[in-house]
């Protein structure tokens, strides 16, 4: 089921790299769209081109999309009353729209919290699933106050005093170390977000559902990447979830902190390949 907002709807396409504006949510096409659906879904607080080099390599055999999550990047934030399900609703309407069936769903972190609400709601509609540094519950009562103080923050210091903070914890102290320009364009890049669309997501994130039970109902195949230093999430529990999901696939990404597209991307790359090479 489709959800109309009833705003602005128009289609820009571009020769290469189609573009399309739908309900205001920006969509980036690559590669043949009659080849394996992949649908590639940014954490918080980043844009699609957390997956740039995923894409890139990828495009070459699959028809890979990937947006920007309602309130960040390119897509307008509306009134910031968001929650994971209007984000899910955005997920299916791009599917309707694009007309993409059966597509494969890789989420990171935030992304991942779609993906799984998204199987839970319709699984039958995908054909497998990528879960990096994410996890199925919900936030604990200490993660929703961090939120709330996340949110007091940008009320009173702006996306300045927030975002340096949170993506701190978000790479490896090497990446830091050695990509000191890469991060540095990563913070300036989400400082220019939309405070009312991070503050939405912040919202989304802390009234999200846990999708727990479900796990052992997945029958769809499934991957399951976790960072070696990431600092946001532990082995223990993100082997436990994947444990859940039957058949599920695990590997460590070797030197990668919470965002392992951008640390270790010729490692996650691989596993992507590999993975997507027996759907196909
Ligand atoms: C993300 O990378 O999407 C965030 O760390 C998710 C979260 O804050 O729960």
């Amino acid at each position: 089921m489709v959800v109309n907002y009833n705003i602005d709807l128009y289609i820009q396409i571009k020769r290469k790299n189609m573009k399309i504006i739908s309900n205001n949510i920006k969509i980036f096409e690559e590669g043949d769209t009659k080849a394996l659906p992949v649908i590639f879904i940014h954490g918080f607080p980043f844009d699609h081109n957390m997956w740039m080099d995923q894409i890139n390599e990828l495009s070459s055999g699959y028809y890979c999309i990937s947006y920007d999550i309602r309130g960040l990047g390119e897509s307008s934030a509306g009134d910031g009353q968001n929650t994971m399900e209007l984000f899910v609703d955005d997920l299916f309407s791009i599917i309707d729209e694009l007309k993409i069936e059966k597509p494969v769903l890789c989420g990171l972190s935030m992304g991942g919290y779609i993906a799984l609400r998204a199987i839970e709601k319709k699984q039958s509609n995908f054909k497998g699933l990528i879960l990096c540094d994410t996890k199925s519950g919900a936030d604990t009562d200490e993660v929703k106050l961090k939120r709330a103080e996340g949110i007091r923050k940008i009320n009173l210091e702006g996306l300045e005093g927030f975002i340096p903070d949170f993506l701190n914890n978000c790479f490896s102290d090497q990446f830091k170390e050695d990509k000191k320009i890469q991060y540095q364009q990563i913070i300036d890049k989400a400082v220019c977000f939309d405070p009312v669309g991070v503050k939405g997501c912040l919202l989304a994130m802390a009234g999200r559902t846990d999708t727990t039970s479900y796990l052992s109902k997945i029958k769809i195949p499934s991957l399951v990447l976790y960072g070696e230093k990431d600092s946001l999430l532990t082995l223990d529990k993100m082997k436990e979830m994947s444990d859940k999901i039957p058949g599920s696939g695990f590997f460590i990404v070797p030197g990668a902190g919470h965002i392992i597209s951008i640390e270790n991307p010729g490692f996650v790359n691989d596993k992507l390949s590999d993975f997507l090479g027996k759907l196909n």
